[in-house]
């Protein structure tokens, strides 16, 4: 832990728990890298204190946050501005605080679109099935659409699938138990539920009838390798982890805490997947 000045720049991440968050390690590699007089710190909040805690942190100097499950949408109340991305996900996961204002901002779908990129795959290439409707699939369903991407969404629960269509017009919505009748159409599959993630059943998707070329994302990245992206490999299909979306979605918030661009490469992919591997 480097000694910080009186002029530091502090930002942290809020979350309920947030002991398992992997974005302390991810922050303090860039702030390392770019001998950076600053911290990324934890920020245990609990739901019902997280507007006062915000304001107080704003109030104390802080640089801004990141936010994490449960307060995604409170984050979104508590902002005095917010960008478009983040009214279109209906969610905020990065605050800036500056001249007594907050701004927040929704960077998951910029690095959910960053990581496809990253892995050669070019999101607006054709029609995606994305699996899920929660806040992860929100903020995707609205990067995928900005690119002019047609969306088809299954989602277990298909009231809320169809809410989700309901505040993104032109989202296209399939009961749940059609998803794998969708493969064929579609040349990009993402699964956006815990599915195939650590402790939780696999994620039952079959891939028999996609086209080759298709790309194969997973949002999850405990474990790295998903069994739906060691089933697309093993048909040679493209498989992008999850992880890569999770680096690149720290991007914008630590330019504006910090000041300095940061790389997503492998040396910093490898840092932190150490960290998942030993989990
Ligand atoms: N890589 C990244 O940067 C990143 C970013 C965000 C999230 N994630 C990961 O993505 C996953 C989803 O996160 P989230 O924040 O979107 O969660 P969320 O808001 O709780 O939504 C969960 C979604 O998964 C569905 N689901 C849950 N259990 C299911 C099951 N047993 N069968 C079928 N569908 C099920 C839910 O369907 P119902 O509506 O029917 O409940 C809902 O659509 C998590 O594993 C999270 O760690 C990764």
């Amino acid at each position: 832990m480097p000694i910080l000045t009186g002029s530091a720049r502090i930002a942290g991440i809020i979350g309920w728990p947030v002991a398992h968050s992997r974005s302390p390690r991810l922050h303090g590699f860039w702030l390392e890298r770019h001998a950076i007089d600053g911290a990324y710190i934890p920020l245990p909040i609990r739901p019902e204190n997280f507007a006062i805690a915000v304001r107080g942190l704003a109030a104390a100097g802080f640089a801004g946050a990141n936010v994490t499950i449960p307060h995604k949408r409170a984050a979104f109340d508590v902002c005095d501005s917010t960008d478009d991305a983040a009214r279109r996900a209906g969610a905020v996961n990065t605050l800036v605080f500056r001249d007594g204002r907050i701004t927040g901002s929704n960077t998951d779908g910029w690095g959910f679109l960053a990581n496809l990129r990253a892995h050669g795959v070019n999101p607006a290439s054709g029609p995606a099935l994305l699996l899920g409707a929660g806040g992860g699939a929100r903020a995707i369903a609205a990067a995928l659409q900005s690119e002019g991407v047609t969306i088809t969404i299954a989602n277990r629960t298909r009231q809320r699938a169809d809410e989700l269509a309901h505040h993104l017009p032109g989202l296209r919505v399939i009961d749940w138990s059609r998803r794998s009748h969708a493969v064929a159409d579609n040349a990009l599959i993402v699964n956006a539920t815990p599915l195939g993630m650590a402790a939780h059943p696999t994620l039952q998707l079959d891939l028999s009838r996609a086209a080759s070329g298709v790309a194969v994302c997973d949002i999850v990245y405990v474990p790295l390798e998903t069994p739906l992206l060691a089933d697309a490999r093993a048909r040679g299909l493209r498989a992008v982890e999850g992880l890569g979306m999770l680096l690149h979605q720290a991007v914008p918030g630590f330019r504006a805490w910090f000041g300095v661009q940061p790389d997503v490469d492998d040396t910093l992919r490898q840092f932190v997947a150490a960290d998942l591997i030993a989990a």
